[in-house]
């Protein structure tokens, strides 16, 4: 295939995801993170891969997420990670997804949704130990909720989690600490939270004796930990395009809006079909680099928004649809992107266009293409 695409490796996330079951107690649930259509990587092809696996939870962002899974076929359980506002407690319901929530009005009236269609829904607490983004503040406040929650026909609290900040061990400490203490006072209350769960990726690499009834991974079964793993991952993308154009420019010549880059000898440019749009930061303009036939291509100019530019001065033969590695496994790695377009590596996946189509590669099986444009044209279409 030519042109801007990324190649999604399945086996590769089978790899990643098979390490990381056998390296956690096998009593020790595991949610695969896939928000932002998987960290970019497709949400259905890869929570399908999980389903196969055998995966516990899926962990999603929002309830649309959730939803779409679920009509794409998914049966795992859905967790939603982030806030469901009272509009789509029908949706969760119906397709017996599992909500995350910190206040009480919200399960009253999500219990009230449920008894409509006498289907118990699941729930479970977040506590603030101190991200500071979402959860109860409070230990008494969410321990005074949840004897009341108890009490609901049609909800089941069937876990209780926190989110680590990850700043320094000291602070990881004071939030497991607070976590334990709640747990204790809950035990104390007699009642019973089947899947406790604090560790991320990182968390769950950094502290393997506290992962508690599950861990919630993203990063690390995409290919990437900040915290050296017992075992190599296995990047899963890579980001690819083709020359579009060659051509030569004269010393004094510019390249791109505002001529931040100026030609001080006959340098040869390829044009890329690719840009900021497509999820290649805009801040590489003149820092970074890809890769064609092996050969490093700088990249000069401002990165356009459908396109940009390299110098290929260097390379003895470039034509038109040669291939180019944006990222991949060798060079540039999306670690290096990352530092050098100063973001992290998750923000780099998951801004990957929909524009871009995916490659789905699974060992010898015919490589898929996803073209996400294709499907909208079609949904235009069947709703006309
Ligand atoms: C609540 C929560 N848990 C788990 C994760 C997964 O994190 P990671 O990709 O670092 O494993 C995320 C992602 O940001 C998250 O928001």
């Amino acid at each position: 295939m030519k042109g801007t695409r990324v190649e999604i490796n399945l086996e590769a996330l089978s790899y990643n995801y098979k390490q990381m079951r056998q390296l956690i107690p096998s009593e020790v649930k595991i949610a695969a993170v896939v928000k932002a259509n998987a960290y970019g990587h497709d949400l259905f092809e890869v929570s399908k891969t999980f389903e196969l696996l055998g995966v516990d939870y899926i962990g999603v962002a929002n309830i649309g997420e959730a939803v779409s899974l679920r009509i794409a076929g998914i049966r795992v359980p859905i967790l939603v990670m982030g806030k469901t506002f009272e509009e789509d407690y029908d949706l969760a319901v119906k397709y017996e997804i599992t909500l995350t929530v910190f206040d009480l009005d919200d399960v009253r009236k999500l219990n009230l949704n449920a008894s409509f269609d006498e289907k118990v829904t699941k729930v479970h607490l977040k506590f603030d130990t101190g991200f500071n983004r979402l959860g109860y503040k409070s230990a008494d406040q969410l321990i005074e909720d949840l004897e009341e929650i108890e009490s609901y026909e049609f909800i089941e609290v069937e876990g209780l989690f926190t989110h680590l900040a990850l700043k320094d061990v000291d602070s990881d400490d004071s939030q497991f600490d607070q976590f334990n203490a709640l747990l204790a006072k809950i035990r104390e209350k007699g009642i019973t939270i089947p899947i406790k769960h604090i560790c991320d990726s990182i968390g769950t690499i950094a502290y393997p004796n506290r992962l508690y009834d599950m861990v919630r991974l993203g990063a690390v079964l995409y290919g990437y930990c900040s915290r050296k793993t017992p075992f190599d991952l296995m990047p899963v993308m890579r980001f690819k395009t083709n020359v579009a154009q060659v051509k030569t420019i004269l010393p004094g010549e510019g390249v791109s809006y505002d001529y931040t880059f100026v030609a001080d000898k006959v340098t040869k440019v390829a044009t890329l079909p690719v840009g900021y749009a497509d999820g290649v930061p805009r801040n590489l303009s003149g820092v970074g680099h890809v890769v064609i036939a092996g050969n490093k291509a700088p990249i000069i100019g401002l990165i356009c928004m459908d396109q940009m530019m390299v110098d290929v001065s260097d390379l003895d033969e470039v034509a038109v649809g040669d291939e180019v590695i944006l990222f991949d496994d060798q060079s540039p790695t999306l670690t290096e992107l990352a530092k050098l377009s100063k973001t992290n590596r998750n923000e780099l996946l998951s801004r990957i266009a929909i524009r871009v189509p995916r490659v789905i590669l699974n060992g010898d099986e015919k490589p898929r293409v996803i073209r996400y444009l294709d499907r909208l044209s079609k949904t235009v279409e069947a709703s006309k």
